[in-house]
């Protein structure tokens, strides 16, 4: 029997409830394939801050290296929202851990499950069929370049090294492989940011070295649009982490709901696995949110970052059966089907498994 050694962080608001559903399914997960999978605990986010003062303690970042990988709920909240250029805030938890970590790829895979086709605001014509992988660079750009205020001014700096450029599209192209596809799009603000030219000069240089990969370009508003109008068209899309931040929860919303994006976030060590959804501060313990994002998230650790990939597939045909049965969280819910809480959600895929 082989362990797997997962760190915990549940993070703020509805984390801690969705987190123990995906540890619900893991366990279902062992039951069925005879893997173990230990736990450690550790704070992040508001839940750090009001603990120790530092919303990424040292022994949270020593207990994630210690780790196989890391599973995170969610963090943020009213409670520590600021302004203040000086203030703490949970997200530089967030931040400084994929940094720390050195995440460089984050993954956010956008599939439409057939159940929930009627349920999106987009036409099911448009969405049939649609599987988009956003690969969205996550440890440079504009949410770590130089940034401050100057009396009533303040700038935030979006910076790219062409390394950073380059492993990422490496990456975009190795998963189109994997995929079996040779449609990668590389969305940038070329016609604008000078950052964006760096990156599309960049990524036809990375792409030389795959010769069966077809690389196309699209500025981001254009790609804003695209993913609307026609999503099909895509298949792995690559970008910086600002625009990679806002087109997958545009893209979520094929898919019905942002409470279905799982995502993956890849470095040379221990992989850090999350919703793409916040901690929907209102829903907190009350046992609505869906945690079905958080359980697919786990379901790509599985994948990604154990190898493990019947085990992967497992839960995914498990949600799908979920769905195919009726029920439904909240934010997803459809007349004639069930409405679930977060726990029966939990328990109904476990079961599955
Ligand atoms: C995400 C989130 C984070 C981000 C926030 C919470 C800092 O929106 O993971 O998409 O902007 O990266
Ligand atoms: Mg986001």
């Amino acid at each position: 029997m082989t362990t797997y050694r997962i760190c915990l962080l549940p993070g703020d608001g509805i984390g801690p409830d969705i987190t123990a559903e995906a540890v619900k399914v893991l366990g279902a997960v062992s039951g069925r394939f005879g893997h173990e999978f230990t736990y450690t605990e550790a704070l992040i986010g508001g839940a750090a801050i009001d603990a120790t003062g530092d919303p990424l303690p040292g022994e949270t970042l020593a207990a994630c290296e210690a780790s196989d990988a890391v599973l995170l709920g969610a963090i943020g909240g009213p409670k520590w929202d600021t302004t203040d250029p000086a203030g703490v805030r949970p997200e530089q938890g967030l931040l400084g851990i994929r940094k720390a970590l050195g995440l460089y790829a984050n993954l956010r895979p956008v599939r439409i499950f057939d159940a929930l086709i009627d349920g999106s605001t987009v036409k099911a014509e448009v969405i049939r069929g649609v599987d988009i992988m956003i690969v969205r660079e996550l440890t440079g750009g504009i949410y770590f370049g130089e940034r401050g205020r100057v009396g009533d001014m303040a700038f935030d700096t979006e910076t790219y090294h062409g390394f950073e450029v380059e492993r990422i599209v490496r990456k975009a192209c190795e998963l189109a492989r994997a995929r079996g596809t040779s449609n990668v799009c590389s969305v940038d603000k070329a016609n604008v940011l000078e950052s964006s030219r760096l990156w599309r000069e960049t990524a036809h240089r990375a792409v030389a070295q795959y010769p069966d990969i077809e690389l196309w370009d699209l500025l981001v508003d254009n790609c804003a649009m695209q993913l609307v109008k026609n999503p099909r068209q895509f298949d792995v899309v690559v970008t910086s982490n600002m625009f990679g931040d806002i087109l997958s929860d545009e893209a979520s919303m094929l898919s019905g709901s942002l409470g279905m994006l799982a995502s993956a976030s890849l470095g040379d060590g221990p992989g850090l696995y999350e919703p793409s959804h916040g901690s929907a501060p209102k829903y907190t313990g009350m046992d609505v949110a869906n945690p079905i994002a958080t359980v697919l998230s786990a379901a790509l650790m599985l994948r990604y970052s154990f190898g493990l990939e019947a085990e992967a597939s497992a839960i995914e045909a498990a949600i799908e059966r979920v769905l195919d049965d009726g029920f439904r969280t909240k934010d997803i819910r459809q007349d004639g089907c069930e409405l679930v809480g977060t726990s029966r959600m939990g328990d109904l895929v476990a079961e599955r498994v």
